[in-house]
Parts: structure tokens; sequence; C-alpha cells
């Protein structure tokens, strides 16, 4: 396909550009830290260390002004259906409008409902926090188990962690996501049937993993306390109002949704719900609070000040000019640890596409990275290795609020030290040189210095953004979210791809529910031959072991 006119723009640049090295630029421009530095409410976003100039920079700005990225923007925040194949819009800002703006969708504005549904989950987690609502035999309910998968368990179980320091002292909220019975089975043996409150959490309510884990609490329920006992124990969050009412919740104890809303933009929705019950609704509005913050800055931001899209922007130089396609996210908080499996599928469902808007199968540009990350320092034990001296750079974000929830001798101190110190060696790096006058230093022979250089230095030339928020607060926490769905969706346009729907996850439910019965009854379907043994293999392990156990 022949290229438009700013691809092949920032194909010469990356001519011009790709042996200029940070260092080099730093050395060139006191001022760099300063002028890529964008400052936001609590959130300060450093983008200097990263692997551009201006004229790299003005190349990109003019990529998205290329894809009418401001008129995109306005498209999905007015309700516009952009998601194109399953022909819906993508109204998750609108969970967070607390302004008197209506939004429609086919004519229809939807605010009234998000705000009665809003009310619904305020009066319900605060009856349930202050004992109004209680369990069945009359106590209060305290073990809250949110059952549900992907966007349904990722957002509330991600976003609970972050706010552990805001739980109500009594309660403790539990995830069950894996269709694995273990994950099940350690949460039932955790909790009292008295005291715990189940929420379905399923846009669809047909996910096979949360249907099959709600029956199984719910048989559990029921052996303990009796049929009637499930409308007080048992509540769903659901698009989905008949096929709630069939698995027998009554639908009075249902908090809606709507399809405008995806499952892995589903926290700010009734999906939710446990949030609300751990840490409070006025903190969960809070949260909403923060990333309505977000997306005013994204709506009115110029691009080249608008954090999302010099993310995105920057994000996309990678990967379809120096072509690398990984990406890492390190929050240097122990309450984010489940930020990176979160963004994981953010960005990998949403952006992990190959077809284009226009139906075109995409052969000539990379989409969506791979995102891995984990909580530092920790992973400065495992994974930074490569990091550093892989053979091909990884783009990091590193988040670390500058005051700690529990600000603890120098623990903080040294948090703070080690993000800042592990940016700077990513991009300064160590010359052989260096490294060999290092060795000299501490006493070693020419001989052993001259085996040990080369390992001991560092390309450098690493990038990274450096991402600093006052502190860890429910609003915060929802700026910083909203911020990277909105990278999200500034990269889905630019690369000219649906980021709302999921088809590549159907191919693997299809043809599970085909092996599902063959492992019971033997193989029938016209399998590999690879599957086929696997499945016969399987077969025989089990039979023996169901043998020995009788
Ligand atoms: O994995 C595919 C997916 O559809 C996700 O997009 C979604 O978040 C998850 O399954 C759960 O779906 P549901 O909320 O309908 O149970």
């Amino acid at each position: 396909m022949a290229l438009s006119p700013a691809v092949a723009n920032l194909v010469e640049e990356y001519k011009r550009f790709n042996k200029t090295t940070m260092n080099e630029l730093f050395a060139l421009d006191n001022n760099r830290a300063e002028k890529y530095t964008i400052e936001f409410e609590d959130l300060i976003f450093d983008y200097s260390k990263n692997r551009f100039d201006d004229k790299v920079l003005s190349a990109l700005i003019k990529l998205a002004e290329e894809h009418n990225l401001k008129n995109r923007i306005n498209d999905m925040f007015t309700g516009k259906k952009i998601n194109v194949t399953e022909n819906r819009a993508v109204l998750h800002t609108a969970l967070r409008n607390f302004s008197d703006t209506p939004i429609y969708v086919d004519n229809v504005d939807v605010m009234p409902e998000i705000r009665r549904v809003r009310e619904k989950m305020k009066t319900f987690s605060e009856a349930v926090r202050n004992g109004t609502f209680r369990g069945f035999t009359g106590k209060k309910l305290t073990n809250i188990v949110n059952i549900g998968i992907g966007g349904s368990d990722l957002g509330p179980y991600m976003v609970t962690a972050a706010l552990k320091k805001y739980w109500a002292k009594d309660i403790k909220c539990y995830f069950i996501s894996n269709i694995d019975g273990t994950a099940c089975a350690e949460v039932l043996n955790e909790v009292n049937p008295e005291e715990t409150l189940f929420i379905v959490a399923s846009k669809t309510f047909t996910t096979i993993e949360t249907l099959t884990n709600a029956r199984t609490c719910r048989d559990w329920l029921v052996k303990a306390l009796g049929e009637q006992a499930v409308a007080n124990h048992f509540v769903a969050l659901s698009t989905n109002t008949k096929a709630v009412a069939e698995f027998g919740i009554n639908t009075d104890n249902m908090f809606e949704f709507w399809d405008f809303v995806g499952g892995r933009y589903s926290l700010w929705s009734a999906i939710g719900l446990s949030i609300a019950l751990a840490v409070g609704y006025d903190n969960f509005e809070a949260l909403l609070k923060g990333a309505e913050a977000m997306d005013n800055h994204f709506k009115t931001a110029p691009l080249d000040k608008n954090i999302p899209v010099i993310m995105a922007l920057i994000g996309i130089w990678y990967n379809d000019y120096y072509n690398i396609h990984r990406y890492g996210v390190i929050p240097y908080d122990q309450y984010l640890k489940f930020l990176p499996s979160y963004l994981q599928q953010l960005d990998m469902e949403s952006n992990g596409k190959s077809v284009r808007l226009d139906n075109k199968k995409i052969t000539d540009y990379a989409t969506g990275p791979a995102l891995f990350g984990g909580a530092g320092t920790d992973v400065q034990h495992s994974f930074f290795q490569l990091l550093h001296q892989g053979t091909e750079p990884v783009p990091v974000d590193f988040i670390i609020p500058a005051v700690s929830q529990n600000e603890n001798g120098k623990h903080h101190e040294i948090l703070l030290a080690n993000i800042l110190a592990q940016a700077e060696a990513l991009m300064k790096g160590k010359t052989t040189d260096e490294a060999a006058a290092e060795l000299r230093a501490a006493g070693k022979d020419e001989a052993t210095i001259e085996k040990l250089k080369l390992n001991k230095s560092f390309d450098g030339n690493r990038p990274s953004n450096m991402f600093i928020i006052n502190q860890l607060t429910p609003y915060n926490l929802g700026m910083l979210i909203a911020m990277y769905e909105h990278k999200v969706y500034t990269q889905g346009v630019i690369w000219e791809i649906d980021s709302f729907d999921q088809w590549g996850v159907e191919l693997g439910k299809q043809l599970a529910l085909k092996i599902l019965p063959e492992l019971e009854n033997g193989v029938t379907a016209n399998h590999d031959s690879s599957t086929t043994r696997l499945i016969n293999k399987v077969r025989t392990i089990r039979a023996k072991a169901v043998t020995k156990a009788a």
C-alpha cells in the first residue's frame, strides 16, 4: 500500500534520527526534561527519556492529525457507533460524566439511566456497609466475593487491591475468575455462608467460567442456608436481565449496565460494585471523578500537550518505526501490583487486531505490542536483566506516588531512589571504558578486566516514561486508568482498527466446547494428531486416577 504523507514523512524522520541517542539529546538541550514534561493536577508525566526530538514529535503529531484524531475523540465522547464490528457506541466515559451534558445513543439520552444505577449502587453499598442489608440469618455481610472474568474481574480486582488502604475495617474482598475449581474452592474455604455476599459479574451472563463458578457458589450457599437465602446473598451485574432471571437471581438484585460499555472498560459501571462495597461509594465516586478529569484533559488539551496522545504516539514510534513490539509497565507501588495484568487486557484485547476498519487485512504495519510488567522493586530482581542488557530494548512506563500510604522509615525514599535510578540507568547505560575503569579501581587485573568489561557494560538508550502522582488516592487512580484507556484508543485510531471488539477470543471457546464432551466420551471430531493424542492421554490418566480414588 502507498504510504500516506504523514507515514512517508515519519519513515524519513526515522532514517534521519534513529542513530541519535538520548544521551546526545540531553547533552544538546539542558531544557529537555522541562520541555517534555506535562503536569496535570496531581500527575507529572516526564516523557523526555524517549528517542525523539522536536522534528520527530511534530511528524508524529501530523500522523495523529492525518487520522483526524480530534474528531475521532469527539466521536467517542458523543456516542457515535465507533465499535463498528458490533455496531455499538463506546461510552465508558459517560459513566463518569458528572456534568449536565446529555449523551445520546440512538436519540436517547443515556445519562438518566446511568445516574439511576449509580444511585442504586450507592444505596445498596451503603446498606451492606452499615448493616441495613443483611444476610439471610441476620448477620452482617462482610465477605464480598466477586465472580467474573476478564473485564468483569480484572478492573475491580486491580482497583480494590490498589485502594486497600480505603477498605472498611470489617470488609474482605475475594475474587473468583478462573474456571479451575481451585479458584472457587480456595475462596469458599475461607468464607462463612452467613456473612458472604456473592456478586455475579458478567456483561453477557453467558460466560462459561463465570456461570460455572456462580453455580458452584450458589449450590454451596443453598446447601448451607437453603434456597430462600439466595436473595440475600446473590446479586448480579449484567446487561442481560433475562439470563440473570433464568440463573435464579431476582432481577431486583441486579445492577444494570449497557452494551455501550465494553467489558474491559466496565469498572466504572455496576461492575465496580465490589469497589463501592470495599471502599465506600464516595471513594468510588472519587475514582470516577478522577477519570472524568482525565477525560476532559483528553478532549480539550492540544495534541502536543495531551498526555494520552503523547503516550500513544511515542508507543507507535517504537512499534512501527523501531519495530519494537514489547512494552513494560512497572508500578513502584505494592498496591498497584495488579495494574500490569489489568492493562494487559485493556491494551492487548483492544489493540491486538489485524483487520482494519475498512475491512482489509493489515500486512504492512504492526498493531498492539505485547504488554507485561510487575511491581518494582521486585521485578528488578527478575526480568530487569533483559531490560538492561537484552538484545532488544523494551520501552517502559514507570509509575510511582511521591508520598506512600505507608511512610515508614526510609522505605519510600529507597523505592523512589530505585525507580529514578532504573530510568536513568536504562537511558545512560555504561560504556566498556567506564566498566573497565570501575574494574581497575576495584583492583582487578587486566586479564579479568578484558574478560568482564563487555559483560559489565550497558548499551543504554533504552526509553521510558515516568509518571509521578502525589499519592495513590481513588481520584488519582481514576485519572491513571482513564489515561491508559485513552492511550489505547488513540493508538487504535491511528492503526485504523476497532479497539472495542474481541473476536479473537471466540475460536478457542468454540473448540473447548467441542473437546469438553470428548474428554468424557472419547474423541469424535477431526482434530490434528497432537490434539487427539493429548485428549486420549489425559483420558487415560484421569480414568486411572478416578479408579484409584474409588
Ligand atoms: O475474554 C473475552 C471477554 O468477552 C472479555 O472481553 C470480557 O471482559 C470477558 O470475556 C467477560 O465477559 P462477560 O462479562 O460477558 O462475562
